[in-house]
Formats: structure tokens, sequence, C-alpha cells
């Protein structure tokens, strides 16, 4: 969860550091730090809170002539988020610093044992209990490389590790069990990182490390050795074509707007070489999944707004594609032992690519036989990489903490993947449900992009007017019951206020009980076969002198007249399509009202982008 990179070189190191920090700062921002060598000496410099208190101290720091060095972004997990507890950590002698992402969890038993041998400790962390073994296994082993791994072959849990020590000036090692690492090979140069833009301005050359393995890396030369036993693994250099003007705010105020703006283009990448044809003989084409046999059964398993982008989809996997399909929780499926079939199949949804239960949910559907499909949007991570077969969301870089434009993508993939299996279907299927879908999918970046400008105005108004609620619901039926709890899931973690996402049938099943003129409703009320129903629902709020703001559509150039304190008027659409049109709305509304209270949009409290431990 935390943001880490190594540089080894012929540049100045720390500057470097600094820069890639900034750009690994949306993995966590609760402290920071560098290490770097300095006429023979390790120097450590940390601060807690944002990275800006870093480069102060920095500022008044003769560090120009290192030209190696780690840095480290922190996400706490162990110790609270002060200075004591920043990366990176020394060995007990002081001779080596490390910088860690992940959890060790065998950590109270390790450091028991080197507290009996002597050792002090100056922090709370496993990872300084790292450093400590690292250090005691120095003195047993040959080298640096040796004590390094042998240490680590005794660390149980997740780690990306970077270690730097005057003893080989210059030269940073750096291994990986379950939280993503990677190198940057440059010319005279060489970078490790948690993540690619971290390092993108200097190289777009990328090793991608694997779980069990060690490199060590001396500017143009590196090596990869694996953990077990230290013999040497081949590794393949990969191009990435990202460049930093994709990772760049493009003028908008946060990252999070420029996402939610992003979404038209988002559709239309998601589309483009997927749909063949025109008109009635549209159709998709997914050629990833072509030699994947159809599931008799999907399950989908993700975390947050990835899971509620399963949720919408679910309806459409079963109606369009005709498969049925359960979703997960993540973090309750790795636990609860599935049924899982060797004809069926797990779809795990992840933006990062990384999230640790996700990734724990696709190990465990492996191991028992199940093929698993990847719906993931960033390129070579842990999730990618394992999966049988992986479709890419092809969202770009999604820098905002709160997830936007990856949820427009997931329902992208999702509703072709529908109409995908409905084609590849031997039974009597109707393509014209499907057709219909696909059309109205082309025609949607157009459209979204006609009613984004006055969707933010209109989101600016009402987030004025709510913005002191203490707490909100969220009610829809169907696809809305999905969007409803995303809405309430973007508005609680940017802006603090409590929401909560109901089914709109619920309600009556005690929910309802909170109802009061300090309770407003936002009310999903599409123009979808639900929308008698969930009118209904609203005339309860009413009744209860609840305040309502009504999402709704217009029909032949006619919005319904629900008797609401708000009306929030979409234009028609096709039912799908309405959805996309209904996310920005929830997206920017829970923007504006964070952005009016003062918030840190795009870094929420206690949040990371990547879910990296469990
Ligand atoms: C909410 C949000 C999180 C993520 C969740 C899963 O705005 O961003 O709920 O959706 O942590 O992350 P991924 O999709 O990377 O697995």
């Amino acid at each position: 969860m935390c943001g880490i990179i190594g540089y080894s070189g012929h540049r100045p190191a720390v500057p470097l550091l600094v820069e890639g920090l900034h750009r690994l700062e949306y993995r966590g921002y609760d402290s920071s730090g560098v290490a770097f060598e300095q006429a023979g000496k390790l120097q450590v410099v940390k601060a807690a809170g944002k990275l800006s208190a870093l480069e102060s101290k920095l500022a008044s720091n003769a560090f120009h002539l290192a030209t190696a060095g780690i840095g480290h972004t922190r996400w706490a997990t162990h110790g609270l988020p002060v200075e004591r507890n920043a990366h990176p950590h020394l060995s007990q002698d002081g001779k080596l610093a490390i910088i860690h992402n992940g959890i060790i969890e065998n950590f109270q038993e390790i450091k028991d044992e080197l507290l009996a041998k002597g050792h002090t400790f100056l922090s709370d962390t496993d990872t300084e209990v790292l450093a400590h073994l690292i250090g005691e296994e120095r003195e047993h082993s040959p080298n640096l490389r040796e004590a390094f791994a042998r240490a680590l072959r005794r660390a149980h849990g997740a780690y990306a590790v970077v270690l730097l020590s005057p003893e080989e000036p210059g030269i940073i090692y750096a291994a990986r069990m379950a939280a993503p690492l990677l190198m940057g090979v440059g010319v005279g140069e060489c970078f490790v990182a948690s993540d690619i833009p971290a390092f993108l301005p200097y190289t777009r050359e990328v090793v991608f490390l694997e779980d069990g393995e060690l490199a060590r890396i001396e500017g143009s030369k590196w090596e990869v050795f694996s953990l077990a036993d230290l013999s040497p693994v081949e590794k393949t250099v990969n191009h990435v074509p990202w460049d930093m003007q994709a990772a760049a705010k493009d003028g908008y105020k946060h990252f999070m707007l420029k996402e939610i703006m992003e979404q038209p283009r988002v559709v239309t990448d998601c589309l483009s070489g997927r749909l063949v044809g025109q008109g009635d003989s549209l159709r998709v084409q997914l050629g990833e999944l072509d030699a994947f046999p159809v599931p008799s059964r999907l399950h989908i398993v993700a975390c947050g707004t990835s899971y509620n982008a399963g949720l919408w989809g679910r309806e459409l996997l079963e109606n369009i594609g005709g498969i049925p399909t359960d979703l997960d929780i993540a973090s309750e499926f790795r636990y609860r032992d599935p049924i899982l079939r060797p004809d069926e199949a797990v779809m795990v949804i992840s933006q990062s690519g990384e999230t640790a239960d996700t990734l724990a949910a696709l190990r465990l559907a492996k191991e028992k036989g199940c093929k698993v499909i990847g719906l993931c949007n960033v390129v070579g991570s842990s999730i990618a990489r394992e999966a049988d077969v992986v479709v890419y969301t092809q969202a770009g870089p999604e820098i905002s903490v709160a997830s936007t434009k990856a949820m427009c993508s997931q329902m992208t993939l999702i509703a072709l993947m529908a109409a995908y299996y409905g084609q590849r279907r031997t039974d009597a299927f109707d393509p014209s449900a499907s057709v219909k879908m696909l059309n109205a999918l082309a025609a949607l970046p157009a459209q979204l992009a006609a009613v984004l400008p006055t969707m933010q105005e209109r989101a600016a108004q009402l987030a004025l007017r709510f913005a002191s609620s203490r707490s909100f619901f969220y009610l829809g039926r169907g696809q809305c019951h999905a969007l409803a709890l995303e809405g309430a899931l973007k508005l609680k973690e940017l802006s603090y206020i409590h929401a909560e996402g109901y089914a709109s049938g619920e309600m009556k099943h005690g929910p309802i009980a909170l109802i009061d003129p300090q309770f407003p409703t936002l009310a999903l009320a599409l123009d979808d076969a639900l929308f008698p129903k969930v009118k209904s629902n609203i005339q309860e709020v009413l009744a209860r002198q609840g305040r309502v703001i009504a999402l709704v559509q217009e029909k032949d150039g006619v919005a319904p007249e629900l008797g609401v304190e708000e009306q929030w008027v979409l234009p028609e659409a096709h039912p799908v399509a309405a959805s996309f049109l209904a996310l920005p709305a929830l997206q920017l509304f829970s923007y504006c009202v964070a952005d009016y209270l003062g918030k840190d949009v795009d870094q929420p409290r206690n949040l990371a982008k990547s879910v990296t431990v469990e």
C-alpha cells in the first residue's frame, strides 16, 4: 500500500527519488523518506505528513553526490503515521537501510527473537524488524545478497523490499513476494519502483519482477535471481507505450475531475477494435476469450468500485450473455471455501490488478481448478499476469484514489462480454437485445461528451444545497442498485458524509426508520422497467418528510414529475447507456460536495489507491 522507488545510475539520486515519490503519492501519503549514501555513510531523511514536509527537510541537506538511493511514501499498516515509523528503516548496526511495501506477518516472532539477542527497535513497524533481520543474517553470510535472501526466506507475508548499503556503494537490491515491484531500465541507469509512472520520464523499458525474485542493480547492470537458491533468472525487457501526458491533470483542478471528464474517451477506447459491423449486424469481437470455453457459470469477484461494476453487469451477463452469474466480495470469497467446478470460470475485476484480496481470490480459484478471467486496467499487474486470460479495460492510468473512469471502462467491457457470450450461445439466442445495446454503446461517447459540461454545473448547484447533510441515502433497483451503492461509496469516501446505498425495495425492511428532513435521499429513477416501482419507493420517502433528489430521464422530450425537492434530468437513452449517464452524475455530485467542503479530493484520508494488503 506504500509507494517505493530505488535508483542507481549517473544522476543525482535524491531529486529523482522525490520526483518519483510524487508520482507514487497516490499509493500512500502519511509519511515519506529517502536514504542515500554520502561519503561512505548512510544518510536517512524522513518526515511525517505529505511529501512537501520531506522536501522542506531535504532543502537543507547536501545530497548532490549520491547517485544511488531509495525512497518511500507510506500508508500505515503497523504503527502510527509518525516520523519514527516512516521508511527507510535501518539495521541494528545502521549499515543498511530498507524500504518496504506489504506486511511481514511473522514479524512479532522475529522481533522477539532479535530482542532476546539484544536488538533495540526505534519504530513500531514490521519493516524495521526485517531490516534488523537482514543485518543479523549479514553477520553469518558471505555477502549482502545472500543475507538479504536468507532474511526474506524467513519472512512470511507480502513484500516489495529495496535495500541500500554503503558496503556495496552504488548498488541496490530489490525483492518481491505478493506486492508490486518492477524495474525501469534506462541508459546507464536503472530504477526499481512499485509502479511505472515513478520512472516514466526516464525510461519506458520495463522488467516485471515476479514473486520470489531478487534483483541486484548497479547502474546499467542488472541481474535477477531466484530468492530460493539465488540461481540466475532470465528476464525480458518490455516496452511500455504510456507517456507522462496521460498521467497529468490536463488543466483540471483535480485528477478526479479530469478522470470523470475523460469517460467519453474511455468508452471509445474500450469499444475500439471490439465492435464489428453496423446497425443490425453489429457484433462484438473479444479475441482474448476465443480460446476459452464458454463457462457454465461465472463467479465475479472484486472489491469496492470494481465489485459495484460487477454487480451492475450481472444482469447483462445473465440476460444477454445467458451465463448464470454470481458475485462475491473478494475478502469474503477467499475465506469461505466456495464450490467451484472446472467448467465454471471466475472473473476477477480490478483496476490496479494488485488488490491483495482479489489476487488471493484469483489464486484460490486456480487452486480449485477453475479458469480465471482478469478484467484489469494496469498492464503487467499481478492479476493480469496470473489470470488465465486478461481482458484489459484500457481506461489509462487512474491517479485519483477514488475510482471513476475505471468503473466506466469495466461496465463497458462487461456489456461487451455479455454480448460476446450471447453470440457464442448455441441455444435459440435472439440477438436483437444485444444489437440494440451495442448500438447504444457505439453512440455513447458522443452522448456523454454532450452532457458532461452541464452535468457538472448541475452537480455543483446541488452540492451547494446538500453539502451540510450529515447522512445520505442512495436508492435504486436493478442495475441502478449497483449505481446507488457506487454513489454512496463515492460520497462517503470523498466528503466523509455518511452515505448508504440501498436496493429501494429493501427500504421498508428497516432503513426507512432513518428518514427525516435531515436525512436526504438521492433516488435513481431512470426510465427502465422498474421505474414505476422506484416511483412508489420515492413516495414512501416523501411521506416521511424525506428530502429527495431524483435522477430521472426524459421520455419523448418530457421529464416525469415526481413532486420531489430536486429533479436532475438526464437525456433519453437506452437503459444500458442510461447507466453510463447516471454514473458521472453521481461521481460529479460527490466530487462537487467534497470540493465545496474543502476536502482532499484526490487523496481522501485513510485511503490508498492500490490496496495491496488484506
Ligand atoms: C473506490 C475505490 C476502491 C477500489 C477498490 C478495488 O473509489 O477506488 O473501492 O475500487 O479498492 O480496487 P481495484 O479495482 O484496483 O482492485
